[in-house]
């Protein structure tokens, strides 16, 4: 059994404006020294998925399981939750000032976190604890920075108190929420090293949280790639980088300089993250997709195994064959979308019957113009089109499975959202091909 194992979580919030679903039905585990990157933009439900694990989200709607060694934190009583917070499961937030209490000086309050949990600590021993982990956080002076009030830390000092107040208890499971988003390079680089190194020392599992794809290649062994409050795609990290399927992941991976890397050009992606009060029909990433067929429209697509790897899932209808950012793939996808537009999907942008705006300008070969290489390029989306391989289309499959998979749902829309690998998809004919 894995630490965490967390099982189809949704967390809505009921407002004026209507309910907000900020959590769509997540699944993942992260075990014993293992670290789960969580990525995705604004909005996408990271930090509510963690806040309703510590049970820090009052007044939603939550459901779903969440077992940390087989007790369930979304239903444990107050009592057990408030031991195991700090001292089985620790947290550093986006923002430290909104944790560090301003009015306390920096060593009490690790202190007094320590004997909250350990009673038999005496206050010598719990200062001792306080100032040894400011010491290995690399806080210099440990003993009299101990002494001093929140406001007079440098912003990477207080991210420092803030891991040396999640470790002082030595936790199971470290929860990080974009621990070094608001610091520069250098600290930021060496946070993230810190985390490793105690990480390494102490088999900590950690869940990092960051819309830096850098930090993931850096510190995630998993990754859970989220979009509109649900995941698009989860697998390892090397799925995540050099296999990508969801279209989502690939924008984010092309709209960033250290993970395009070297001369590529760099793509934004188009448009503005959805509404989680009115949803978009069918794929929720639909209305910013360059590879948009009919059936992304109406259908959600399940989350389901892609290819050969059965821990690699990813919720998009393009076939499970086309991974990553080759020539080859891109080939794949654009018979996809060549053979999964009619009527719907090729009417021309801005005429969504989805409720949402079409924010996407098509070029000449049907993807969002920004998406368009020059035409010859090889493999490009402007180029000469290939020879099929005897691909059959799966954008028009009755039974709803992923376009050249060779897979079928056991009904129309496979399943619907949330589905996780191995229920409700059968092998149908061996591939399609
Ligand atoms: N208490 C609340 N009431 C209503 N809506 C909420 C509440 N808390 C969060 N939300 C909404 O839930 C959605 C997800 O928020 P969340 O904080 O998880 O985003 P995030 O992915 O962590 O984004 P960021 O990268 O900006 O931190 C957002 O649309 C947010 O406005
Ligand atoms: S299901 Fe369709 S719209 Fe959604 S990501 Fe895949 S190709 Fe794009
Ligand atoms: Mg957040």
């Amino acid at each position: 059994m894995s630490l965490l194992e967390v099982t189809d979580l949704r967390v809505s919030f009921p407002t004026p404006d209507g309910v907000v679903r900020a959590v769509r039905g997540v699944s993942f585990e992260v075990d014993r020294g293992r670290t789960l990157g969580i990525v995705g933009e604004s909005g996408s439900g990271k930090s509510v998925t963690t806040q309703t694990l510590m049970r820090l989200t009052p007044g939603a709607r939550v459901s779903g399981s969440a077992l940390f060694e087989g007790a369930d934190l979304l239903t444990l009583g107050d009592r057990a939750m408030r031991a195991l917070r700090g001292a089985e499961i620790g947290m550093i937030f986006q923002d430290p000032l909104s944790s560090l209490h301003p009015l306390y000086k920096v060593g009490r309050q690790i202190e007094e976190m320590v004997r909250a949990h350990d009673r038999g600590a005496s206050r010598t021993q719990a200062r001792k604890r306080a100032v040894e982990m400011l010491g290995l956080v690399g806080i210099p002076q440990p003993a009299r920075r101990a002494d001093e009030y929140p406001h007079q830390f440098s912003g990477g000092m207080r991210q420092r108190a803030m891991i040396a107040m999640a470790l002082a208890l030595n936790p199971k499971l470290i929860i990080a929420d974009e621990p070094t988003t608001a610091l520069d390079a250098t600290v930021q680089a060496q946070i993230l090293d810190l985390m490793r190194r105690l990480q390494g020392e102490f088999d900590t599992a950690l869940i990092m949280i960051t819309h830096d794809l850098g930090v993931i290649a850096d510190m995630a062994d998993d990754v859970l790639v989220m979009y509109g409050g649900r995941p698009a795609e989860r697998g390892g990290r090397r799925s995540a980088y050099y296999r990508q399927h969801h279209p989502y992941t690939k924008g984010l991976l092309e709209s960033v300089p250290s993970a395009a890397g070297g001369r590529r050009r760099l793509k934004p992606i188009p448009g503005q993250p959805p509404s989680l009060i009115n949803l978009p029909s069918g794929c929720v990433f639909h209305p910013r997709c360059p590879y948009v067929m009919d059936r992304c429209r109406t259908e959600d697509p399940p989350l389901a195994p892609v290819a050969d790897d059965p821990a690699h899932v990813s919720a998009c209808w393009l076939p499970d064959e086309a991974l990553g950012r080759g020539d080859d793939a891109e080939a794949l996808r654009r018979r996809a979308v060549e053979d999964g537009r009619t009527g719907a999907a090729a009417r021309p942008p801005g005429t969504s019957d989805t409720g949402a705006a079409d924010t996407t300008v098509l070029g000449e070969t049907g993807v969002p113009a920004e998406y368009e290489e020059p035409r010859g390029v090889p493999g490009g989306l402007g180029g000469e089109p290939r020879e099929r391989p005897g691909w059959e289309p799966g954008g028009r499959r009755e039974a709803g499975g992923r376009g050249g998979g060779g897979r079928e749902t056991g009904g129309p829309g496979g399943g619907g959202p949330g589905e996780e690998p191995g229920t409700g998809w059968t092998r149908a004919d061996g591939g399609g091909e």
